[in-house]
């Protein structure tokens, strides 16, 4: 993917770094991001709209990949951030972001995040809940503020992966139950607080999507509730947030549209759900995450022991496993793998291959075709970037690797390796 390239002997190189000199330099297991494809993403969410002259707000979902370098990343494209919590509030302004480029979403946010989210001045909290209302309108009362918000809507519409499917009462915990009518009744009770600035909705119908389909039939759920508040509240919502979700290619099994052109069809389709009731299309907001960084990412391991059954399956072990990147263990996800040195050589055999915690689902992945493999080889797991780091634990007190940014035959430390110092930081001795 993105800079990705394989030298003359046979090496993976990235952003014009060549593994081994990452690894000599920062040690493994070291998670790798490639900048160019990184910005690259960003880019591709922001061209369609801008082709159309249309506004347009692509919010990078942080929960995907949250630290200081990345939302810097994610700033300098000119991208808001979708925040959830206020850990990743505070690495928000730490990296220096103008809080009136955040928008907050989050189903329990707590009295203490909303009233940081207020006292800095997030540019937008998406409300998902009567309790909220009523806790953020007496907070910005308090202060004596006002601020713009959204409504998180359930439109009973469901993605799972690459297909979606229609829910008469969507099971969920997140936002206002649109088949109910909570959405009305939760615009009446924030109608009663002036506080509240209601400039539109938002829904986010899955992840790891990979068509339009969805979106189509959750736009024309939406677009329908648009008219309606206009008519029976002369309520004109001008902003939309349609959420994340577009997915990406972990194996050859996985065939996303591209997002540009996905992009592009959700304007269309939006575009057209507007029409159909007789509107014009609001402000169009997204929220990706995994799309912008799942594939610019590499973990780079060395290979350790091997334990070969006899007519049953082989393991290979490496240095890291279900602490750095749990998505198998949790989600029974699936990678792809290769020998970082060895890129030129054929596989010549299919191995399991497993992480170093004591537990038996710690694996990284059941079927990888490789080249016959010995320990200190370097292994490198493609596609890693969303989700791995930001789910990462320390179970077994194994420290969290490195991640570094790499560009132009350049490397730089977006995350430093954790020490064992690091895990005993907040132990008591008993005295
Ligand atoms: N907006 C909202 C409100 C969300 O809940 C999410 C993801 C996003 C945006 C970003 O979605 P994305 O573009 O990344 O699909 N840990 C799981 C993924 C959980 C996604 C949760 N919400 C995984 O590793 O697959």
């Amino acid at each position: 993917y993105g800079t990705s390239k394989i030298t003359e002997n046979g090496e993976l190189s990235i952003g014009g770094c060549p593994v081994s000199q990452l690894t000599e330099t920062y040690g493994t297991p070291l998670y790798v991001y490639d900048e160019d494809f990184i910005r690259e993403q960003m880019r591709a969410y922001k061209r369609p709209f801008e082709r159309a002259h249309l506004p347009h707000r692509i919010a990078y979902a942080c929960k995907a990949f949250c630290t200081i370098g990345m939302c810097q990343l994610a700033d300098s494209e000119g991208l808001w951030l979708d925040i959830v919590s206020e850990g990743e509030l505070y690495t928000a302004i730490r990296a220096g972001i103008h809080p009136s480029h955040m928008c907050m979403n989050g189903n329990n946010k707590s009295d203490h995040e909303l009233r940081y989210a207020v006292e800095v001045g997030v540019g937008l909290i998406v409300v998902d809940n009567f309790y909220e209302i009523d806790l953020l309108a007496s907070i910005l009362h308090e202060q004596n503020r006002s601020m713009d918000i959204l409504l998180r809507v359930a439109p009973g519409v469901e993605a799972h992966t690459h297909e979606f499917i229609s829910t008469g009462q969507q099971d969920s915990k997140f936002g206002f139950d649109l088949k109910s009518g909570q959405v009305q009744q939760a615009v009446k009770q924030v109608k009663e607080h002036k506080e509240l600035q209601l400039v539109g909705l938002h829904s986010h119908i899955g992840s790891q999507i990979f068509d339009v389909e969805g979106f189509r039939l959750a736009a024309h759920r939406l677009a329908e509730q648009y008219a309606w508040l206009l008519q029976n509240y002369e309520l004109h919502l001008h902003v939309l947030n349609l959420g994340g979700g577009l997915g990406v290619r972990y194996t050859e099994e996985d065939t996303p549209t591209p997002i540009e052109t996905l992009t592009e069809e959700l304007i269309a389709v939006t575009k057209e759900a507007f029409l159909t009731h007789g509107m014009d299309l609001p402000l169009l907001m997204l929220e990706p995450g995994r799309s912008i960084v799942a594939q610019a990412g590499t973990t780079l391991y060395t290979v350790g022991s091997r334990k070969e059954i006899p007519h049953v399956r082989t393991y290979v072990a490496v240095d890291g496993g279900m602490t750095d990147n749990p998505r198998l263990a949790l989600y029974g996800a699936k990678y792809e793998a290769a020998l970082a040195m060895r890129m030129h050589e054929q596989p010549t055999e299919s191995i399991a291959i497993a992480g170093k915690c004591c537990e038996s689902g710690d694996m990284l992945i059941w079927d990888a075709p490789l080249p016959q493999s010995h320990p200190g080889d370097l292994l490198a797991i493609t596609c890693t970037g969303a989700y791995n780091y930001s789910m990462a634990s320390h179970y077994n007190r194994i420290p969290n690797p490195a991640a570094i940014l790499v560009k132009d035959g350049t490397a730089r430390t977006i995350v430093k390796r954790e020490t064992v110092e690091d895990l005993c930081r907040f132990d008591v001795r008993l005295e």
